[in-house]
Formats: C-alpha cells, structure tokens, sequence
C-alpha cells in the first residue's frame, strides 16, 4: 500500500481506507498496526489515555539487533522528548516548556521573522528564481529557532547542521545504518552543547528562551535533571524544523496549483491566518501518528491488545467529507471542524502558534514581493516519507 504511488498522491488510499471501516488491522508495516482513517476515530484515539506515546523502541527497529543495540543511546534520548512521554512526567514537563510559549512571546518574535523572511528573498531577487524548499522553506524555521533559543550567531550553523543530521533520519523511511549514526552522534552533540549553553545562562541570564525554559525547570522542584534539559531544548528546535518547512512548500505549491485561490489571497491579504490553517489540513506535514495500546480496550469492535500499535491517519481525517465539504478541494475561505495538523488532546503541538506566525508571515511576503511565482520544473518530488509529507525541492521563478 505503502509505495512511490501512495507519497505522491495517499489520498485516494486514504478515501478507500474511510468508507472500508473506521478501523482496520494493517500486517505490513513492522509488526503490524491499528489503522484508524477517519476524522472521527483520529480526534477520539488522540484524546485517549489508553494509548501511550512511549513509542521510541520503534524508531530503531527497523535494524537488525546488532545493530538496535548500537542506536541505545539515541532511543534513550528521543524517549526524553516531551513528545514521547506520558503523565505524570509529561504534565510535569508540558508545565515548564508552556511557561516558555505564551502568546505575547510568540507575538514578540514577529519582526525578527519579518526581518528574517524579507532577508531570504532579498538573496534572490535579482535572478528572480530559487529552490523554494532550500533557500527559504528549510532556513526560515531552523534560523527562527536557533536565534529564539538565543544560539549565539558563530555557532548556528553547526546547530543547524546537527538538527539536519537528525532530520535525515526521521526524513527517510528505511534510513540506511550510516544515517542513523550520524543522527545519533549529532544528537549527542546537540545535548553537548545545549548542557552547556544552558550552564552558561545560569550564571549570566539572557533575553532568550534558554533563558527562559532554565527559569522554568528550576520552579520544577528538582523533577528533572539538567540533561533532560537539554533533551527538550533539541526536541524544540528539531519539532519545528522539518515540520514547518513542510508546511510552506506544501502550501506555495497548494496555491500554485489553484491559481484562483492564490488570486483570492492576493486580491484579501486578511485571508491568510485562514490559507495557512487551510495549507496545514490540504497537504498536513504530520500525515500519522503512532501510539502505544497501554491498557487494551475495544474500538469500533476490534479488540486493542496491550503492545499493539495504534496510527491516528491525521492526513486523512482532514481529508474527510464528514467533517470538511469537498474535502479535495483548497479553499482558502474554509470554515469548519478544528484542524487536526497540530495533533490534538494532551500533546497538542506547543509550537503551533509560531509555526503559523511564521507561515503567515511568510506568505504576506510572497503575496507583495513574489506575486507572480510559478514552478520552473514540472517535475515535482516528494521526501519519501509515510509520516510527514513534504517536498524534496520546489525550484520557482517570480
Ligand atoms: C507546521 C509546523 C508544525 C506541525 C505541522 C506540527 C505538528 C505537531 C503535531 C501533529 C504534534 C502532536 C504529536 C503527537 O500527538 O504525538 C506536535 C507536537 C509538538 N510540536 Fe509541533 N508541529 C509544528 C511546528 C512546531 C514548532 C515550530 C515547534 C517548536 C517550537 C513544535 C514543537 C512541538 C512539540 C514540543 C510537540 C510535543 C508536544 C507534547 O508532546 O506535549 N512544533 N506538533
């Protein structure tokens, strides 16, 4: 099912999936999952506490167990990740991390990512052509979130380049061994130097989020170690890279494709928060989520067993007429159910309101400075990928 048919196009799959059953058992795809399709059964399965998020075993078991044995490390550390913990630690640490992302710091950060997204257009106005994914989809993120973490400027680069290493890995599916060492080694790194830029900050506080999630974890009454920290200081700024490049090549090419609706855009500007939540349900970057069966229970009359694997199809729950009329159509004026792009329930995406501010921030300046922006190859290739879905490159003209 899984094939090059399904990441250039899955939602056809997905439709077959809907009107086949709410839930279906699915053998090929590791040791076997719950597949769940429909808006319905997402939203319900991402609410519920008999399914855990515990699910970092399965990142490396793709590989032989010689080879499992050697990734320990880097399964630890992910296991660390707020994403991947369940109460009472996960309550614990979403406290301390939530302190960090108020509305009015999100709103803060707007003429910086301003400033930043005129910047990486400015680099390619005088030839009026770039790849869209390279030159500005995957710096604007990694930038925005290395300089409001407060890296200083001589060591971005090299942060950056880690989080890639790390990125190449959840990128591709059957990630060769060599990958998956180069992520463990520049997560360990990450760690590294996040331990000690966080050391640094306890003696001279910033103006910057490290600053800011230190002040945090230290009202936490000593619950985590220092380490762990740092754990989460890496899942921040790695959980907005890859995501939100996503999200702006997906919606550029969503929009190049319906030339009316970017005539609509361009001709009301105050539609774009809207567009974006649109680009986000049309083309999600998270197409699946996975869960762990906790505490076995029945759903849509299948028996969960404990150990099972649950994937909440975000992708195609968006795609569902149920909760969007004409759910294969991009309407930049949508109204309608919640979306479920950013997850839903206890993990719901704590970085949701900056990758939409910097999204829109984006777009607002494509409309002004790349009003005419179209492909300049209609060769149009996907990263292979079943959980997010994002472009490899986009290369425009404007
Ligand atoms: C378009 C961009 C983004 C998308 C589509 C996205 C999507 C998601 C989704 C679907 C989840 C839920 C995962 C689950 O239920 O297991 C999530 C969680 C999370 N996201 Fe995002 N995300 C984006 C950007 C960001 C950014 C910019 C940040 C960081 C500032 C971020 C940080 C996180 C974190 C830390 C979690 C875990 C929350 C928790 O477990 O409580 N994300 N994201």
């Amino acid at each position: 099912m899984f094939d090059a048919d399904f990441i250039a196009n899955p939602y056809p799959t997905y439709a077959k999936l809907r009107e086949g059953a709410p839930i279906h058992w699915f053998t090929q795809f590791g040791n076997g999952t719950w597949l769940i399709p429909t808006y319905e059964g997402v939203s319900t399965a991402l609410q519920d506490p008999r399914l855990s998020s515990k699910r970092t075993h399965r990142l490396v078991e793709q590989y032989p167990p010689e080879q499992q044995s050697q990734l320990s490390d880097f399964r630890d550390q992910f296991a660390k990740w707020l994403v991947f913990l369940d109460p009472p630690r996960h309550s614990l640490w979403r406290r301390v991390i939530n302190k960090c992302f108020l509305p009015a710091m999100i709103a803060a950060a707007h003429p910086r990512i301003s400033a930043l997204v005129n910047r990486l257009i400015d680099r390619h106005a005088a030839e009026r052509k770039m790849d869209f994914i390279e030159d500005f989809a995957r710096p604007l993120p990694a930038i925005t979130m290395v300089e409001l973490l407060g890296v200083d400027a001589a060591e971005r680069e090299e942060v950056i380049g880690w989080t890639d290493d790390i990125a190449n890995f959840f990128g591709n599916a059957n990630s060769p061994i060599e990958v998956a060492n180069a992520a463990q080694s520049a997560l360990r790194s990450l760690i590294e130097r996040f331990k000690h830029m966080l050391e640094v900050r306890s003696a001279d506080p910033r103006d910057d989020l490290l600053t800011l999630l230190l002040q945090a974890w230290e009202e936490g009454d000593d619950f985590a170690t220092l380490d762990e920290l740092a754990a989460q200081c890496c899942a921040l700024l790695f959980a907005g890279h890859e995501t939100t490049r996503m999200l702006l090549g997906n919606g550029l090419l969503a929009l190049i494709n319906n030339p009316e609706q970017f005539a609509l855009l361009k001709g009301n500007p105050s539609l774009i928060p809207g567009a974006v939540k649109e680009f986000a349900r049309f083309d999600a970057p998270v197409q699946l989520n996975s869960r762990v069966v906790a505490t076995p229970f029945e759903m849509y009359g299948r028996e969960l067993k404990q150990g099972q694997i649950v994937t909440a199809m975000l992708g195609s729950a968006q795609r569902d007429p149920r909760a969007f009329a004409d759910p294969d159509r991009l309407d930049v004026t949508r109204r309608g159910s919640p979306s479920l792009s950013f997850g839903k329930g206890a993990h719901y995406c704590i970085g949701a309101a900056l990758a939409s501010l910097e999204v829109e921030t984006a777009f607002g300046a494509i409309i002004e400075r790349m009003p005419n922006v179209k492909l300049a190859t209609p060769e149009i290739k996907w990263v292979g990928n079943i959980y997010f879905r994002g472009l490899r490159s986009l290369p425009v003209e404007f």
